[in-house]
């Protein structure tokens, strides 16, 4: 496909990763990040890896006069929209800040869109928009709520762009709900590299397989589940970012708007997880387990058929490629970073 694409939060752990997979796919694509939540040397690296010049426009999508600059300096053609706060305990401590950030910033992007005619829009929305359920794997059709700030923004953004687009029957929108993405890039230049100490589990064993934290805490073993840990949707960040390509593949061919699943079927436990992880960096990795995590569900994994049967999306890589490239990718930044 041809066509150039503007990508928010393209400097981030995801859009990063999106950036390599629409450049290998033949779009042309235009950086906007502020950097708020991605390191300086990302645009550096996206050079290296696709061998080519990057675009950046260094701007927060709460800068009206900068999104529209965009528009005039580029002959935008669709927009992938990544930029947006991510943290969900931090979303629950300033709720309005997550409010403003991915809600208005949406907003004057949509606007900017509108303006300068642009009507296609790939959205980064999550599982977290579907309301608490116990019957797995989770269709796009299960009913929705949140538990969270964060997950109010996704489906208020959701909701935003389908009201848009039922005003002008031009808009065409691609809204991507992902499970837990995980893992980094074969060329272990890009991947995620949390600044704090990272919630999520992955990052988590990441620092301590470097040994940047002593231990992870398993936060419960006597859930229902097979190994008494909690059971989620792992998916390889490179196998989104490639499902973010066929959605807007989809858009720029004429398709109609949908909204899809983008995670695996597939349910790993976090001492499946731990176990990846320790095959990966050749050494066994300490653990104790602690009490649950308030909020936290035994198991969640989504239904990928729509995506696959929309879009002609699979998953090709496994937990061990999550593990494994992770693995590659933070012991190679911890190495650059101590020498
Ligand atoms: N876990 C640990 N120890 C840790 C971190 C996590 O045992 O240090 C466990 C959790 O209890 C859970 C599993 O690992 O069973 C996964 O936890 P994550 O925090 O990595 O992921 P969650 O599924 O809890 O959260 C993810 C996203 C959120 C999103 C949420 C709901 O990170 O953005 O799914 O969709 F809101």
């Amino acid at each position: 496909m041809s066509g150039t694409i503007l990508l928010t939060g393209g400097a981030g752990y995801i859009g990063s990763h999106t950036y390599v997979a629409l450049k290998r796919a033949g779009y042309e694509v235009v950086i906007l990040d502020n950097f708020a939540n991605a390191r300086d040397d990302v645009p550096d690296r996206l050079e290296v890896i696709t061998g080519a010049p990057v675009t950046l426009h260094r701007a927060d999508v709460l800068d009206k006069a900068a999104v529209a600059e965009v528009f005039r300096a580029h002959k935008i053609d669709a927009v992938v929209h990544f930029a947006a706060k991510k943290a969900v305990g931090e979303s629950q401590k300033i709720p309005l800040e997550y409010i403003e950030t991915n809600c208005t910033g949406l907003v004057n992007l949509l606007m900017a869109m509108r303006d300068a005619g642009v009507f296609k829009i790939v959205f980064s929305s999550s599982a977290t928009v579907y309301a608490e359920t116990e019957d797995w794997p989770i269709p796009e059709s299960a009913p929705l709520g949140y538990a969270s700030t964060y997950a109010l923004t996704k489906l208020m953004g959701e909701q935003i762009i389908t009201q848009a687009a039922g005003s002008d029957d031009r808009w065409r929108h691609g809204i991507l709900r992902y499970f837990n993405p995980a893992g980094a890039h074969d060329s272990a230049l890009i991947g995620e590299d949390p600044q704090d100490i990272p919630n999520n589990l992955m990052p988590y064993i990441a620092k301590v397989a470097v040994g940047e934290l002593p231990e992870l805490n398993i936060f419960g073993n006597d859930y229902p589940t097979p190994d008494g840990t909690g059971v989620r949707d792992y998916i390889h960040v490179m196998d989104l970012a490639e499902g973010h390509v066929k959605s807007l593949d989809a858009l720029m061919a004429g398709g109609d708007s949908h909204i899809v699943n983008l995670g695996t079927g597939k349910g790993y436990s976090v001492m499946d997880m731990l176990a990846s992880y320790s095959r990966a960096c050749g050494r066994d990795l300490p653990y104790k387990v602690t009490p649950r995590r308030a909020g936290d569900l035994a198991c969640y994994y989504g239904d990928p058929s729509k995506a696959r049967a929309l879009l002609g999306w699979e998953v090709a890589r496994d937990l061990d490629d999550m593990c494994q490239t992770s693995w590659n990718w933070i012991s190679r930044r911890s190495n650059m970073r101590a020498g």
